[in-house]
């Protein structure tokens, strides 16, 4: 029921309803469109409808705002929050960006507004490898909120890119001795991992990406079995591009909880994404001031990934 209702009003009201792969899967089976950070920035940025739904967390929701302020943008739990935005406060980031005159600041999309706002160039974990080496060598640059992302992307650019320490709850979650253990059990499979994983989970993985980059990864290669070091929701998908491979969720420190789902994520649900679209709310809203400044570091991001082609 629920299922056609959402589909009745969303063609009502000429609604787009965006979603990331973190969702549960009937919310990703709904969406006129799936993707990682950077695809749903890309939606959001040209869709023709009036009202976009973002079934992601928050900072997901205030991106689209920033990007479409004309339209209405509805996310259908705005207590979806994100440990990783809420660990860079922006009076403290802006000290700390204060206390590096000269230094460009380049930010992960895991930001809010107000930190979007004092940014040179955004970036998602699927360019930002690219975005960095765009700068040249000798540049002095800062790299918040994400300390995982920020020391990854050094190690592979041979970058000393001053990092926040920041970091995702469910990312740093993953136990290493878990991974080694279920390693041990299916020595064929391929450690898949999030660059927001830390250091000794990227350090024993065949391959490092973000969502979109997993989920072509697993794709394209040959191994039929795969332990998965991100958020479990990414294994939808994987499973419907491959249903003859084996997915296996990497398992967190705690087994007695699923820490690998992000517990802000799962607070959409069907019901919560069929009342935002019938009542139109709750609706994300920004400073106008704030957008003003925070959507030029996005669009410098779209640009240039449009430009690699990405
Ligand atoms: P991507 O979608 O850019 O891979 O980011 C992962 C994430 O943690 C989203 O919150
Ligand atoms: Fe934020 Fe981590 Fe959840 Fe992504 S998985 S929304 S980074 S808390």
């Amino acid at each position: 029921m629920e299922k056609e209702e959402i589909d009745r009003l969303r063609r009502e009201k000429n609604a787009i309803i965006l979603a990331h792969y973190y969702q549960t899967g009937d919310i990703q089976d709904i969406a006129d469109f799936v993707g990682d950070s950077l695809a749903l920035a890309q939606w959001a940025a040209k869709t023709t409808a009036d009202i976009i739904v973002l079934c992601g967390v928050h900072f997901m929701g205030e991106t689209a705002k920033i990007l479409s302020p004309d339209k209405k943008v509805l996310v259908p739990d705005l207590n979806a929050g994100c440990s990783l935005a809420d660990s860079c406060p922006a009076d403290k980031f802006a000290e700390f960006v204060d206390q590096h005159p000269g230094y460009t600041v380049i930010s992960y999309v895991n930001t809010t507004a107000a930190v979007k706002a004092m940014t040179d160039i955004v970036v998602t974990s699927t360019n930002a490898k690219l975005i960095v080496d765009s700068f040249p060598k000798e540049a002095n640059l800062i790299f918040g909120p994400d300390r995982n992302l920020g020391n990854y992307i050094n190690s592979i650019t041979g970058r000393n890119m001053l990092l926040w320490e920041g970091a995702c709850h469910v990312h740093e979650q993953f136990s290493l001795e878990k991974i080694l253990e279920l390693k041990a059990h299916y020595p064929e499979a391929e450690i898949v991992t999030h660059p927001e994983c830390k250091q000794p989970i990227i350090k024993v993985s065949d391959f490092v990406g973000s969502t979109a980059a997993l989920i072509k990864h697993t794709a394209q290669s040959d191994k039929k079995q795969f332990i998965v070091a991100t958020e479990s929701g990414v294994i939808h998908e994987m499973k419907k591009k491959n249903p003859g491979k084996e997915f296996i969720p990497a398992p967190p420190n705690d087994s007695t909880c699923a820490c690998n789902e992000c517990n802000f994520m799962r607070l959409n649900t069907m019901e919560k994404l069929y009342n935002c679209l019938k009542y139109e709310q709750p609706e994300i809203k920004i400073d106008k001031e704030i957008q003003e400044k925070a959507v030029l570091p996005i669009r410098r991001m779209l640009e240039i990934s449009e430009r690699l082609g990405l």
